[in-house]
């Protein structure tokens, strides 16, 4: 057995509504890789069941995997997990995964605490008069750094702020010294945003952060 499915052997295994929605996204999706998956799907439940966020961001819904495992620990809260003011707000740019996101957010059971945007993050983050308690950035790699400052005015003090894949398969490892000037100008334009980004993230004295070596690595982020 290797570490991967050791891991998923030993966390809580997903709901009937989550294993549908991943068997949903192989067979209709390109790119199901894309999802979270199973631990990290419950690392997301159990950061909800933690911190009780009231009011959370997601950038890129994709099938609406990750979005379904955050609503469902919201049952964290209370014994109804309806009757809590708790709201996810989630954007995809990809208008043709609509009907798959909402056919998925109906079989979770979710669908009224989970407000799904169709654009691009850079011109919905604005349009959304909230304060977040916790942001979930896992859109396109090239903007995190973008999307990072549109939403840190936006999220309360003490809030966090998650990003997916700063390991980006390891690539971030191959030049990363810590210093911006010293890094390969070879590299492809989206592990150069993700070095830049974590750089950023490093130097950033408004932010307590650490980077957990979760699948493709998650750069945990608070708001001071
Ligand atoms: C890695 S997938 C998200 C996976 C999802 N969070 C999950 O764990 O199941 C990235 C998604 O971001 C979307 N995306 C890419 N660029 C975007 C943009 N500019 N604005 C909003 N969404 C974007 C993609 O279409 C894709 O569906």
């Amino acid at each position: 057995m290797n570490l991967d499915d050791y891991l998923a052997l030993h966390c809580t295994p997903e709901s009937e509504a989550l294993a549908k929605i991943n068997r949903n996204t192989h067979l209709k999706t390109l790119k199901p890789r894309m999802l979270s998956g199973k631990v990290q799907g419950r690392f997301l439940t159990m950061i909800v069941q933690m911190l009780k966020p009231n009011f959370i961001l997601e950038l890129g819904t994709f099938t609406g995997y990750s979005a379904v495992c955050m609503a469902e620990g919201f049952s964290s809260y209370n014994s109804s997990a309806h009757n809590i003011g708790a709201e996810i707000h989630t954007i995809e740019a990809n208008e043709e995964l609509e009907y798959i996101i909402k056919e998925n957010f109906e079989i979770s059971g979710f669908s009224d605490k989970i407000h799904l945007y169709i654009g691009e993050a850079k011109n919905i983050i604005p349009t959304i008069d909230k304060k977040w308690d916790l942001v979930f950035i896992d859109a396109d790699k090239e903007n995190y750094s973008l999307y990072f400052d549109l939403v840190l005015p936006y999220v309360n003090v003490g809030g966090f702020i998650l990003v997916d894949n700063v390991l980006w398969d390891g690539k971030v490892l191959q030049e990363n010294t810590g210093n911006p000037e010293k890094l390969d100008k070879k590299l492809d334009k989206k592990t150069k945003a993700i070095i830049d980004f974590n750089t950023k993230i490093m130097q950033d004295k408004n932010v307590e952060k650490m980077i957990l070596p979760l699948r493709d690595g998650i750069f945990l982020i608070r708001k001071k």
